[in-house]
């Protein structure tokens, strides 16, 4: 695989370097490294994840392969597992293993590191937590949340089942305090946590939109300014069937809010309902919107597990005690030697090679996975969810030179996560004729011919129909038969893991070109680093004199630099020089490929009404997004990236 041995050793930047000292490399008990590089990193997670191999092949050989294209992989960083498989991989187990030179590796080694596993080698990012309507089951899910996210895991529930405020509780005579006044104990909870020792935990409460107290929910965060209110959550209204709630609107029509176990019922206007949703996501960000009926549409086990909640970021809807662990692969990094999307391409194959070993290593991990709870291994197990996705989109299409706001920039989107999703699906069911198909494949939709996502249409261009026409042929063929994982692509943030690729975050556009982000070095002095992105300054480093630099540094963007050529501007895009509707768009086609979800944003000028805001969720309701997240810039004043200066 040439474009891994170009970037296997390649410098990582200070950010990175600085990123990893302060959250990944293993401490011991008294705070000193253990680790002090990325080669150490990754080999400690190669090892750790092959060793799941020995549940598979008695054959040392095989099996020291499989290791060393996975440390080459995280090595080169063209392919970063989710945060909690770098945190605790290899974790507590003696130091001894993973000093080992891969050729002196025996069977019985790699049989010790499975054996020597823990609870605390828990490798996910993503679950979601049910509850039933009562206090023990309550508290239950606030204990098994907890467990989750101490090992560095998100986690999502549904809220609905609770019975609103008001109604009564049969066994004291009293009354319930609702789902909101609940979710404040989870976020106490989870604000005495901090995610495997690392970092901030995180959660996501689902309402259905016809809750009796679904507007106490929209209203819950209203008064968040960023770190106060229900800060340790995002929360997003289920509007389950996005046509039905778009004839609702269309008729201004009222819709019931009712709760089975419950004699509280309101009507209301479905307009209402969407002005009040507008408006709070115009003043803070809150709430996103899930359409999970579509979620369950795409989900080859929505007849007996359907899905509930979301993980945190939105990327991952699950069914309850559901688990997924996540991977990314860095495309900016392979677009330099791989025509990504193109179906007649021989560089093609070097992508799909690429693609079989990711999905491998994320298998791999559901076998190593150390769960927090019974129940979660038991689903996980029976379904294999994995999330194979994209990091460094942004990146990829400057070096490509498309806008990302283009024609051009949506088709290159489309074609490469048709190419990820029918790769990977390839991968899988090769997976699943040497490991055995996912154990409730039989009662899944595959049997009978399913495709998990809906696909754009044929006509868009030539390359998606061909794109089309080999993933109909896999689904309606070979994948009747075989299949490991009931899910195999989600695109993930990446918050961190692109930040230690180098890359652009996911799917998004850049969100600056340039910026000053303030490290501590060893002296404990806090230093700033001015970042400008590196792909700007390949392609026109001679046009940026010192002066162009401070304006860049100053505003982000280069749209308003005069002495920049316009094609220039019209490449390198960031998130707010982008209109809503073509986020949107980018969102859409993406999406219509992907089995479970991704995370994505709808970036806003600060001069957004809130209609703009209600026009985006009435177009969402035709595409094939799966859900809907707003936010609109300055809208909350601990913005985490802003420039140095005001716009
Ligand atoms: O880059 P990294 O692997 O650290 O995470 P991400 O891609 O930004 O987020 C992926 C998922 O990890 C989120 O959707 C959450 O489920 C989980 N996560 C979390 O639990 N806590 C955080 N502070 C960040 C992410």
């Amino acid at each position: 695989m040439r474009v891994i041995d170009d970037w296997l050793n390649k410098e990582i930047s200070q950010n990175a370097m600085a990123i990893l000292q302060d959250r990944y490399f293993l401490k011991d008990a008294d705070g000193n490294y253990i680790e002090n590089t990325w080669d150490e990193v990754a080999k400690r997670v190669a090892r750790h994840v092959a060793s799941a191999e020995i549940n598979f092949s008695q054959d040392v050989k095989e099996i020291q392969k499989a290791e060393t294209i996975f440390y080459k992989l995280i090595r080169s960083r063209i392919f970063i597992p989710n945060s909690p498989t770098l945190f605790n991989a290899g974790k507590t187990i003696d130091k001894q293993f993973f000093n080992k030179a891969i050729e002196d590796m025996t069977i019985d080694d790699y049989k010790q590191i499975f054996n020597l596993r823990t609870k605390h080698n828990m490798l996910s990012a993503c679950f979601v937590v049910p509850m039933e309507d009562s206090l023990a089951s309550i508290f239950d899910a606030v204990k098994n949340a907890a467990l989750i996210m101490k090992y560095g895991g998100g986690v999502g529930y549904d809220f609905s089942v609770l019975r609103p405020k008001g109604s009564s509780i049969a066994g004291t005579g009293g009354k319930s305090s609702g789902p909101v006044s609940f979710m404040h104990v989870f976020n106490v909870a989870a604000s005495t946590i901090e995610q495997g020792g690392s970092r901030r935990a995180a959660q996501m409460a689902v309402l259905r939109y016809d809750h009796p107290d679904v507007f106490e929910f929209i209203n819950s965060k209203k008064d968040n300014k960023g770190n106060n209110v229900l800060n340790y959550f995002n929360i997003s209204i289920n509007i389950d069937n996005p046509s039905t709630f778009k004839r609702l609107i269309e008729n201004d029509e009222e819709l019931l809010l009712k709760h089975p176990d419950s004699k509280i019922q309101k009507k209301v206007k479905a307009r209402e309902l969407i002005d009040k949703m507008a408006e709070n996501a115009w003043k803070t960000g809150d709430p996103g919107v899930l359409f999970l009926g579509r979620h369950n549409e795409y989900y080859a086990m929505s007849e007996y597990t359907p899905v509930t909640a979301t993980n945190p970021c939105g990327e991952e809807p699950l069914p309850p005690f559901g688990s997924c662990n996540l991977g990314s692969l860095d495309i900016s990094k392979l677009v330099e030697k791989i025509d990504l999307g193109n179906p007649t391409s021989s560089t093609g194959e070097e992508f799909k090679e690429i693609v079989y070993w990711a999905v491998r290593f994320l298998d791999d991990v559901v076998e190593a996975n150390v769960f927090p709870l019974k129940e979660i291994e038991e689903i996980t197990r029976r379904q294999r969810f994995v999330g194979l996705g994209i990091m460094g989109l942004a990146d990829a299409l400057y070096k490509k030179e498309i806008p990302y706001n283009s024609e051009d920039g949506r088709k290159f989107m489309a074609k490469v996560t048709a190419q990820l999703a029918y790769y990977s699906h390839l991968a899988s069911t090769g997976l699943a004729k040497e490991r055995g198909n996912f154990p409730d494949f039989e009662k899944s939709k595959y049997p009978n011919g399913f495709i998990p996502f809906a696909m754009l249409d044929d006509q868009i261009d030539k390359d998606i129909k061909i794109w089309n026409d080999k993933i109909r042929e896999h689904f309606y063929g070979e994948a009747k038969q075989y299949k490991r994982n009931v899910q195999t692509n989600t695109v993930a943030p990446t918050g961190s893991i692109s930040n230690l690729a180098d890359t652009s975050s996911g799917i998004e556009p850049n969100f600056l070109l340039s910026y000053i982000r303030y490290m501590t070095n060893k002296e404990g002095e806090r230093v700033p680093l001015t970042y400008i992105n590196p792909v700007l300054i390949e392609k026109v480093g001679a046009l940026i004199t010192d002066e162009i630099k401070e304006e860049i540094v100053k505003k982000g963007s280069i749209q308003h630099i005069k002495s920049i050529p316009d094609d220039i501007k019209k490449i390198f895009v960031t998130a707010v020089d982008i209109s809503p509707e073509d986020h949107l768009l980018a969102q859409h086609v993406i999406q219509s490929y992907l089995d479970a979800s991704c995370s994505k944003t709808i970036n806003m000028p600060n001069t957004a009404t809130i209609d703009d805001v209600k026009s985006m969720y009435l177009k969402a309701l035709d595409l094939n997004v799966k859900g809907l997240t707003i936010y609109r810039d300055g809208s909350l004043e601990t913005q985490v990236l802003t420039t140095t200066s005001e716009n």
